[in-house]
């Protein structure tokens, strides 16, 4: 059996969980891949609380580069996240000829292009599986098995925090600081929850999946986002009596020429299968010209899951550099476009803040007609006399340009007190 030895930098939540599974399944990954994992050493800025994991033979240091300049480790584990110091070690181990596993979305998200350069220029592997969707086998799935495909779309929830707070806000009727506040403290959100409630970290990951769905490495600012904190309870129900559900979704859709890239809060049909995506779960929906559609489902977060995934990628550059095989190195394939978010296509769903008064509606229905936006569907319930009412439209396809310029002026009237709010819709799962 094969011998590696491994180094780990980063013994939070993600390497604690990696280390646990690495040393209870010790045997059984010897009896699958025929090799024998040794973790040399640990580095972390806290190696004195004691984690409850029996590190007898491990090296614990504060010293990042102990790691990264021992000639001995194979293969170097990089959990601490962040852009800085996470970059420079990588680069610096990369330049030792050591194979990177990482769960650092933000850090492939931004500087992706200059390490996967640095790795194939040094003939080593960095692997990311942990970084999209925790256990979710994504990466290989879209690498490995539909790489014979065109894939025409890709649809993600992958930010379980914000399907959390969105499914508490569906079924419990709860607000969204509320539902904030049980995410943070069931511990799913990111340190800074911005990141999971502005779309931050989904774009993170739909660059990853943009890269190995598509071929393009896209820079962050080339996607279009949007968060959920401006979803309210209202919307929410709107959009369940109009039949459908509001999804954080990170979509990619592309044809031979262009790519749309957009995170935003999405309708998507009750009966479609990512309505049913609960919780704090995460999948990922792949439309394949051949395979046609696939669902990809399981948690996205966690000790165990996510550090099942940096498992999983060290059995398989291990037994790469065993074999002398390398595996694509995720290289940028395609030169497709990036659509410019005002020419998206798609349905929307508009709440005006309208008075209760005869003539409002045509006010609103002219300027959507003028803008070439049809209705589909209008509700209003109850009466309001002397105040505003709610009053709520779905749209036939509409272009986004046209979509923001009428909003515009609409919401200029008199009549329309307030902001209108817009949520896009996406109808195609088929
Ligand atoms: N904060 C992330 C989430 C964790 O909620 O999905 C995994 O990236």
């Amino acid at each position: 059996m094969r011998e590696i030895n491994l180094g780990l930098i980063g013994f939070g939540t993600v390497g604690q969980g990696m280390v646990r599974i690495l040393l209870n399944n010790l045997d059984l990954i010897g009896a699958k891949a025929n090799i024998r994992f040794r973790l040399k050493a640990i580095a972390d800025l806290d190696i004195e609380t004691d984690r409850g994991i029996p590190l007898s033979d491990v090296r614990l240091t504060s010293d990042a580069k102990e790691l990264i300049y021992d000639p001995e480790i194979d293969i170097l584990v990089e959990l601490i996240g962040g852009l800085e110091p996470a970059r420079t070690y990588i680069l610096e181990a990369i330049g030792q000829k050591k194979n990177i596993i990482t769960a650092n979305k933000a850090l492939l998200a931004v500087h992706g292009k200059e390490i996967f350069e640095a790795a194939a220029q040094n003939g080593v592997r960095v692997a990311f599986e942990a970084s999209v969707a925790g256990a979710i086998p994504i990466v290989r799935a879209l690498r490995d098995g539909l790489v014979g495909d065109r894939i025409s779309a890709v649809y993600g929830i992958i930010n379980g925090t914000a399907n959390y707070m969105l499914s508490e806000m569906t079924e419990r009727d709860c607000a969204f600081q509320e539902a904030l506040r049980m995410a943070q403290d069931k511990g799913y959100a990111e340190a800074d929850p911005c990141l999971d409630v502005e779309g931050i970290d989904s774009a993170h990951k739909l660059v990853l999946l943009i890269l190995l769905a598509f071929g393009r490495q896209v820079s962050l600012d080339q996607i279009y986002v949007e968060g959920i904190s401006g979803i309210s309870p209202l919307d929410i129900n709107f959009a369940k009596e109009l039949g459908y559900r509001v999804k954080l979704l990170a979509i990619a859709k592309g044809d031979e020429r262009v790519l749309e890239a957009r995170v935003h809060p999405t309708m998507v049909p009750a009966s479609s299968l990512l309505a049913t995506v609960g919780g704090v779960y995460n999948a990922i929906f792949v439309r394949g010209q051949a395979t046609g559609s696939s669902m990809f489902y399981g948690r996205g977060a966690g000790m165990m899951p996510t550090g099942a995934a940096v498992v999983a990628d060290l059995v398989e550059v291990a037994l790469d550099l065993g074999s002398g095989r390398r595996k694509m190195l995720v290289p940028e394939f395609s030169n497709l476009s990036i659509n410019d978010m005002a020419q998206t296509v798609t349905p929307y769903y508009l709440r005006f803040s309208a008075a209760d008064r005869p003539g409002v509606l045509s006010k609103i229905s002219g300027i959507l007609g003028d803008h070439d936006i049809s209705i589909a569907k209008v509700i209003q319930h109850g009466r309001q006399v002397g105040g505003a009412v709610p009053l709520v439209m779905m749209t036939h396809e509409a272009r986004e340009s046209n979509m923001l310029a009428a909003l515009e002026l609409i919401d200029l009237l008199p009549v329309v007190w307030g902001k209108t709010v817009f949520i896009r819709v996406e109808e195609n799962f088929e």
